[in-house]
Parts: structure tokens; C-alpha cells; sequence
């Protein structure tokens, strides 16, 4: 437990932003945020009203039988359809919907009304295939225009899609399918990354390998390389395409029905499938454009994360298209082809909402500001950044050097399993402290509690909890509803728990510290340690395997192996190269661990549990002070910090 002072420097928001904004005052938000408290039903259904297109409208607004939650039940709506066909009866018809920059340099401009054509056309094409509502589709795919579409498409016939991010290996994706039942996969011969293509149709051939409910593989073409199609199940895009037509009605789907699963980490090596439905999914990553991102329909939004993760389905995809705004998508690496791609569409589309991780903001700093010095970046008004805390100093560099001083930052926190940002200022009503997430959106009653569940005292840390059903909640994982219950609501009963610790300062401001769980954060990326440890084992040389993170000043943590070998002559130096390329392998390029530590043995409780902690304290402080009585075999810790004083 730390309990250091946090960081309290204040900013108020720009009074010429707050002039603006759609929640314009501390006082404003404190109404909503009451309101929302008092009246669940009143407001989340006015809201509803107003800010979604309905077929059909509910009885009820939510039913809360704890951990299960209904909200909208029996009324329909579909998402395609919020995001697609309810502006082409505006002005919004002609609107830029998505400004793509691929990594080489060519761009593409996709208006509303040509987005919904493509994208009924190949929600078509899906159909074609025999695809109907209730069925399951992967998409691993390149950041290219094709990602949303097919998102969009399937959930156009109620097709419950998961995006398995490009850079996850064939092994994570072959776990994927196989979890799901997924009968058809959508992906692309390959995508440009660093100048080099990253090819994904070979992952996808080795993946299916092991895979029999896969009847179809749909291939866009990006890269035009060499590409083996197996004849009867593999298909070009552009081909089905040619077969279709422009008209596909989107289907009236029930506001509970499952829109989505997206897989990720859990305390096990096994990856969660998080459920999210339809209706009460939309309207939160909707409603949050205006509250966090106060977009307008002037603005030009960029979220810069992978649609593979969850804030590109939010925030990329349902969130803005839903709410009518101009997205940028881009294909590539920052740093391609100089360190100064970033700034250079910020200036060429003249984007004035950007939204980043801590991560990225830090690899910048790193390498200087004489690249954001050479652009243009005056278009700019508000700043985000999400997954991991963001260190003040990395927030002052971005409040003065890519906001030059004027722009209100939004330090967004949420998880794949919230759905839509949770803590987080409203830019022109919110006052902000670098660091903080600062204040719980309207209608989320966050807290840092005890294991009782009682509150604890100002600038305490305990765990953060969220008390009552939000509607973009996650509403099971795919196949395992115990797992869903014991992991989220069983610790403090009927409350969910989200597995991180907090303090609150004394204005209410939270501060998040991080996880308390096995769990690694790198590059606002969620990785198990088990996941890690059970790619590791898979190896033949391993015996058994520790993982923890260790802070890392990029990318937030780095993953660091202890490894015991089994009996063998093995050169070290090359085996622990192999290791770590097992690793990105087995899971992907982002999971590769930084360290392999070889070791006799690892510390362990007297019940054979691995005692991560005094190994998280090892590779921090390089020594070990917690308590250290349940340990079975105490000469291994020492063996394992003298071994380090030897590197
Ligand atoms: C975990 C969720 C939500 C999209 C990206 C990650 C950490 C996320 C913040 C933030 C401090 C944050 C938490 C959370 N996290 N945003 N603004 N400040 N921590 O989604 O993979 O589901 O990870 O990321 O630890 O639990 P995810």
C-alpha cells in the first residue's frame, strides 16, 4: 500500500471550450450525475429516446437480478442501422463517415452514404454464405476500410462478429475460432506495417488446421501478394461482391441480443470472451461521444487504436459512426516512415479530436519535439488518452507540446468488459488533475471499497467497484457464465469488481494504480501472466514458468519469464532467444518477453501456488520485504536476487 500524496495540480477547463460544450459546468455535470443516481430508468431511458433510432421500443428500462442484467429487453433496434441509415435522411448523407490513410500513403474518403452501401453489400455477400442472425464470424484484419465494413455488415444481419487483432499469432487465433464455433472468417491476404507487409491469410491456413465449423474464409485484397486459396472455402471479397446487390435491410434485433464477443486476458491461460449486446452497448458508446469526446458534427475524430482492441470498436467504429462523426483510420506504425506520421495526418486532415494511449504519448517524448514542432497541429481541441495510468510527466508533454497549452485532456478510464468510458472528465465541465481519471460519468456509481465493501478513507487505496448496471455493461463470457460470476461479482456479492486498485483523493478525484490480479498491462494492452506461462511450458526445454511484469518507462510494464529448464545441455544465451520468440509466436509480436530469467527453482507456497509477488519484487527493487512464511523452499529467493547482482 502506497499512500504518497498524489499529484494535485488543477486545471479548469479553457472557458472558451466550456462556452461550447455540451456539458458546459461542474454544476451540470453534478445535476446529470445525481439525476442519473436517483432515476436509473428516467434517465437512461430518456436518453435512449433521444439518442438511438428504435423499431420497437421496451417495457422496462432495466432489470437488475444479480450479476444478470437486462436493459431495453424486448425492444429492437440495430446497430448498422444506428450508425449508417439514420443519417442518410440528413444532411450527414453526404458526409465524410471514414478517412482512411493506408501506411504507403494512399488514402481513401468514404461518405455515409457510401458506407452503407458497402456495407450492405457485403452484409450480402455474408448472407450468401448461408450467414444469418445468431451466427459467428472472426474478422482478423489490417486496419484497412474493409474492418469496419465487415464489423458493420454482420451486425447488420445480427451476426455476432469477433476481431481478433493482426498481430496475434495463429495459435491465438486458431484458440479463438475454436472457442466461438465461428463458421466463417473475414480477413485480408496481408497489411503494411514499418514498410514490410505483415501477411494473414498464411495465420489464418495455419490456424484452420484445427478448426471444423469453418465453412468459408472471405480474403480482402490489400497487399496484392501471392495468396493460397483453397478452392470451395476460401473466396476474394471483390469476387462475392460482384454477386450482390446494394439493398440489405437491417434486421430488428432484440436490445439484449449478443452484438459482439471480444476476447481478452483473465487470470487463467484460458482468453475471456466478452459478451456485449445490442442495444444498451450503442446507446453508452454513443452518449459518451458527446459527454467525454464533446464531439460536434464539424469535428474530425481519430482514435488511433486497433479496431482488434476494444476502444476501436467503441470508439472507432459503434461510438462515433453511431453518433455521426468524421473518423480517421489509419493502417501503419507511428513512427512509419519517420516519427512524425502521427502529426503529419493530424495536419493533413486537419483532425481536432485525437485520442491515444500514455504508451504512444511516451515513445514520443522520447524521441523529441522537434517532430510535432514541424506541423501544423492548430486544428487540435481536445486531447484523450486510454489504457494504462498516464504518468504526469507524460501529460504535461502532451498538454503543451501537441495541445500547446489550449487543449482540454481527457484521461479516459475503462475496460473491454465496461464497454464505454466509465471515470473520466467531461472536457468543458471537469476540472483536471494530471493523472487522475478524475470523476465517474453520469449513471456510473464507482467507488474504492475494502473487501466488505465498504469505503475507505480519502487517499486510501483499496479496490475499484462499480455498484449499479451500467447498460454498455459486458453481460456474460461466451460459454462460461460461472466464470462470469465468480470472477467479477462473487468477492463483494452483487457488486461488480473490476480488478483494479484506487484511491480517491479528497475531491472525489480517482487515481487509478493498476491491477490487482495477475494480470500485465503493456502498452495498454492486457496480458495474463498465465497466458504468457502457458505458452512458455508449450515449449519442450520448459519445465515450468513464472511471468510478471516489470515497469518499463515506454511501454508501462514489459514481461519478464523465470524459466526452469528441464534435464538437457542447453546454451542459454540461445535458448533464452528462442524463448522469447516462442513467446511472440505463440501469442504475438506485442506479448514478446522482454527478459528470460533462468532458475532451479521457482518460489512457491507450501500448496504449490507460484508466489509472483516476491518475483514482481525481485525484478523491481531487485529485493524482496513482504512476507515470505508461506514459502516453501526460502534459499530459492535468495538464489534468484544473487543471480541477479551476477547480470
Ligand atoms: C485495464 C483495462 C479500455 C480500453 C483499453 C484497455 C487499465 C485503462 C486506464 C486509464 C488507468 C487504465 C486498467 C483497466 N486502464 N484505461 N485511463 N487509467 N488505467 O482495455 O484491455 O480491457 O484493459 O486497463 O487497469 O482495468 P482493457
Amino acid at each position: 500500500m502506497s499512500n504518497e500524496r498524489p499529484n494535485d495540480r488543477t486545471y479548469p477547463p479553457p472557458a472558451d471550450f466550456a462556452a461550447r460544450a455540451h456539458v458546459g459546468s461542474i454544476a451540470q455535470y453534478r445535476e446529470m450525475y445525481e439525476q442519473a443516481a436517483r432515476q436509473p430508468a428516467e434517465f437512461w431511458g430518456g436518453l435512449a429516446e433521444r439518442e438511438l433510432v428504435w423499431f420497437e421500443k421496451w417495457d422496462k428500462v432495466f432489470d437488475w437480478q444479480p450479476p444478470q442484467v437486462r436493459w431495453f429487453a424486448g425492444a429492437t433496434l440495430n446497430a448498422s442501422h444506428n450508425c449508417l441509415d439514420r443519417h442518410l435522411t440528413t444532411a450527414r448523407r453526404n458526409k465524410v463517415a471514414l478517412i482512411w490513410e493506408g501506411e504507403p500513403g494512399d488514402s481513401r474518403m468514404i461518405s455515409y452514404q457510401e458506407l452503407h452501401r458497402l456495407v450492405s453489400r457485403f452484409a450480402n455477400v455474408l448472407k450468401g454464405r448461408g450467414l444469418k442472425a445468431g451466427d459467428r464470424t472472426i474478422i482478423y484484419m489490417p486496419m484497412i476500410p474493409e474492418l469496419p465494413i465487415a464489423v458493420l455488415a454482420c451486425a447488420r444481419i445480427g451476426v455476432i462478429h469477433s476481431v481478433v487483432f493482426g498481430g496475434f499469432s495463429a495459435e491465438a487465433l486458431k484458440q479463438r475460432i475454436q472457442d466461438l464455433e465461428a463458421q466463417v472468417v473475414i480477413t485480408a491476404d496481408g497489411g503494411w506495417r514499418r514498410g514490410k507487409e505483415v501477411r494473414l491469410k498464411p495465420a489464418v491456413d495455419d490456424a484452420l488446421k484445427d478448426c471444423p465449423t469453418v465453412e468459408h474464409v472471405i480474403v480482402a485484397k490489400r497487399t496484392g501478394s501471392d495468396t493460397n486459396m483453397q478452392p470451395g472455402r476460401d473466396h476474394w471479397w471483390d469476387h462475392l461482391d460482384k454477386e450482390v446487390g446494394d439493398v440489405c435491410p437491417a434486421e430488428p434485433m432484440d436490445a439484449e441480443a449478443p452484438l459482439y464477443v471480444l476476447y481478452t486476458s483473465g487470470t487463467t491461460g484460458k482468453p475471456k470472451g466478452i459478451v456485449h449486446s445490442t442495444g444498451g452497448y450503442l446507446l453508452q458508446a454513443t452518449v459518451t461521444m458527446k459527454w467525454v469526446f464533446d464531439l460536434r458534427d464539424e469535428d474530425t475524430y481519430w482514435c488511433t487504436a486497433d479496431v482488434g482492441w476494444v476502444t476501436g470498436h467503441s470508439y472507432l467504429v459503434y461510438g462515433p459512426l453511431s453518433a455521426g462523426a468524421t473518423v480517421v483510420l489509419y493502417e501503419g506504425a507511428p513512427d512509419y516512415p519517420a516519427y512524425d506520421r502521427f502529426w503529419r495526418i493530424i495536419e493533413k486532415y486537419r483532425v481536432s479530436i485525437f485520442y491515444t494511449s500514455p504508451t504512444a504519448i511516451r515513445a514520443f517524448v522520447k524521441q523529441g519535439e522537434q517532430w510535432p514542432a514541424s506541423h501544423d497541429l492548430s486544428s487540435l481541441r481536445l486531447l484523450g488518452s486510454v489504457g494504462e495510468p498516464i504518468n504526469p510527466a507524460a501529460w504535461d508533454w502532451y498538454n503543451r507540446v501537441i495541445g500547446h497549452g489550449v487543449c482540454p485532456i481527457i484521461d479516459t478510464w475503462w475496460q473491454t468488459e465496461t464497454g464505454a468510458i466509465m471515470i473520466s472528465p467531461m472536457p468543458g465541465a471537469t476540472p483536471t488533475k494530471p493523472g487522475s481519471g478524475t470523476l465517474p460519468l453520469p449513471g456510473i456509481l464507482a467507488d474504492v471499497v475494502d473487501l466488505k465493501g465498504n469505503p475507505v478513507e480519502p487517499n486510501t487505496e483499496g479496490y475499484l467497484i462499480i455498484r449499479h448496471p451500467w447498460p454498455s455493461m459486458f453481460r456474460t463470457l461466451w460459454g462460461d457464465p460461472q466464470r462470469y460470476e465468480d470472477n467479477y461479482f462473487k468477492k463483494i456479492p452483487g457488486v461488480y469488481m473490476t480488478g483494479d486498485a484506487a484511491r480517491r483523493d479528497e475531491d472525489g478525484y480517482f487515481w487509478v494504480l493498476g491491477r490487482v490480479d495477475d494480470v500485465m498491462n503493456v502498452s495498454g494492452h492486457r496480458l495474463s501472466t498465465m497466458e504468457v506461462e502457458s505458452a512458455l511450458v508449450r515449449h519442450p526445454a520448459v519445465a515450468e514458468a513464472a511471468v510478471v511484469g516489470k515497469p518499463h518507462e515506454i511501454s508501462g510494464q514489459s514481461v519478464v519469464c523465470f524459466v526452469t529448464l528441464k534435464k538437457g545441455d542447453y546454451d542459454q544465451d540461445v535458448l533464452g532467444q528462442e524463448l522469447r520468440q516462442w513467446v511472440a509466436r505463440e501469442i504475438g509480436a506485442f506479448a514478446r518477453p522482454e527478459q528470460i530469467r533462468f532458475t532451479e527453482a521457482l518460489p512457491k507456497t507450501r500448496s504449490g501456488k507460484i508466489m509472483r509477488r516476491l518475483l514482481r519484487e525481485i525484478v523491481t527493487s531487485n529485493s524482496v520485504t513482504g512476507d515470505v512464511t508461506t514459502l516453501e523452499d526460502l534459499s530459492v529467493l535468495t538464489r534468484l536476487a544473487e543471480q541477479h547482482d551476477d547480470d
